[in-house]
């Protein structure tokens, strides 16, 4: 894997958009910030379109990046969103598109969120009986009618996955045994019934395991469909494509992906023509077009270890830390960015500005020397940055965000 090779390189230093990091740095008035690259957005949107069946629709996960830049910039790129919230709704009501792309899913939805999704019209999917009980009672208070999905808890997961959403005891969705109940439930009710949603993990890197975990789905939802009060019109996939952040990770084959793919969009295409087949996916469209830009604001040696201190750190960068659900801490690629044309010379290790142990933003990494006012940049960083971290957490600034 060679992150940087996504980045072009003028005179040394990392440009994007045309523009050298530190025209960034200077127009910003400082560092830390992030950097996403429309190009590279771009390009994995094409990348989709070129390999997955026509009739996939593409919906963004908008947690992985909810930058209002971005969010508007996929409005017009993808076929709907996925959001997690009332603040994510909020931010994708003000982008161009349609509500009836729009997917509320999440564990603990209050009584406001699905009233304001309600009003909205966007599509609730439910993760428990509770919480349909709860959305009807809305829906007589403010004579909305509820378009609902059901999130399902498969009995099977995403093998492999970084992170796994489905299968066993989960708080995410109804389990499988228990939708034919709610569909009967369903039934009895007046409201618009779509279909389902089975998101059975995150973060993959091969192409076999989720071909694998799709047909399940598929087979799981179609005898589900069986069930239901209505046609599905909605069949919601999940996700889980992954990006290489470590070394030794391959890029997902999305060519084999998409073969996989064509004879089970056929297959749902047979059984219900109205059906719109999505896949609903964060990091894979915006991880790789975005940086994370810091400055070397001391070099320091303490008992033969070379230690680089930035002015970035887990504050703005949980991720790249290693504290946001990695198991065993491994390092995001990581340059300096204004001396990329230099040799590797030493072993360092870059911190952040934090006084915790935990603030490592890559551990016994081989760069160039690097000095002070020298820009290290995390590559990977497009999706779970800024707002996936514990901003607020010793009072620093927020970093600043760029979508060029
Ligand atoms: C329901 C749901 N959709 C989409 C995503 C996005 O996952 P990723 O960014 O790995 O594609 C997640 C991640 O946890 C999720 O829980």
């Amino acid at each position: 894997m060679n992150a940087a090779r996504n980045f072009p390189v003028v005179d040394g230093q990392i440009s994007v958009g045309g523009v050298p990091l530190f025209q960034y740095v200077e127009q910003n008035g400082g560092s830390p910030l992030y950097i996403y690259s429309r190009d590279l957005i771009d390009k994995r949107v094409s990348l989709l379109r070129k390999h997955l069946p026509d009739a996939v629709h593409l919906s963004y996960a908008i947690k992985a990046n909810p930058m209002p830049d971005v969010v508007k910039f996929m409005a017009e790129r993808v076929d709907g969103f996925d959001i997690a919230s009332a603040g994510e709704l909020k931010t994708v009501l003000q982008a161009p598109m349609p509500v009836d792309n729009i997917s509320f899913a999440g564990p603990g939805k209050t009584d406001m969120e699905l009233r304001q999704a309600l009003e909205a019209g966007v599509t609730v999917n439910l993760e428990s009986a509770g919480e349909l009980e709860r959305l009807v009672l809305q829906g007589e208070q403010t004579g909305c009618r509820p378009r609902v999905a059901i999130r399902v808890n498969p009995d099977f997961e995403l093998k492999g996955s970084g992170m796994r959403m489905g299968g066993g005891a989960k708080p995410f969705g109804v389990d499988a045994d228990q939708v034919p109940g709610l569909l009967r439930r369903l039934a009895d009710l007046d409201l618009d019934f779509q279909g389902f949603h089975i998101f059975t993990g995150s973060q993959n890197l091969r192409a076999d395991l989720v071909t694998e975990a799709q047909g399940k789905v598929v087979d799981l939802a179609l005898s589900l469909a069986e069930q239901a009060p209505s046609p599905i019109q909605l069949l919601n996939l999940g996700g889980g494509f992954g990006i290489p952040y470590f070394p030794g990770d391959e890029p997902l084959d999305l060519a084999a992906v998409g073969a996989g793919m064509a004879p089970l969009v056929k297959k749902i295409s047979a059984a219900h023509p109205a059906a719109r087949i999505v896949v609903e996916l964060g990091r894979y469209l915006v991880g790789e077009a975005g940086l994370y830009v810091t400055r070397v604001v001391d070099r320091k040696q303490s008992r033969g270890k070379t230690f680089l201190v930035t002015d970035g750190g887990l504050h703005h960068h949980l991720a790249a830390s290693g504290n946001f659900g990695q198991i065993l801490r491994r390092n995001y690629p990581v340059a300096v960015g204004n001396r990329m044309a230099e040799a590797a010379t030493e072993t360092v290790t870059v911190v952040g500005c934090l006084c915790t142990p935990l603030d490592i933003l890559a551990d016994g990494v081989d760069l160039p020397r690097a000095e002070v006012g020298d820009l290290i940049v995390v590559f990977q960083s497009g999706a779970y940055g800024p707002t996936a971290s514990p901003s607020a957490f010793l009072g620093h600034a927020a970093p600043a965000e760029y979508l060029v």
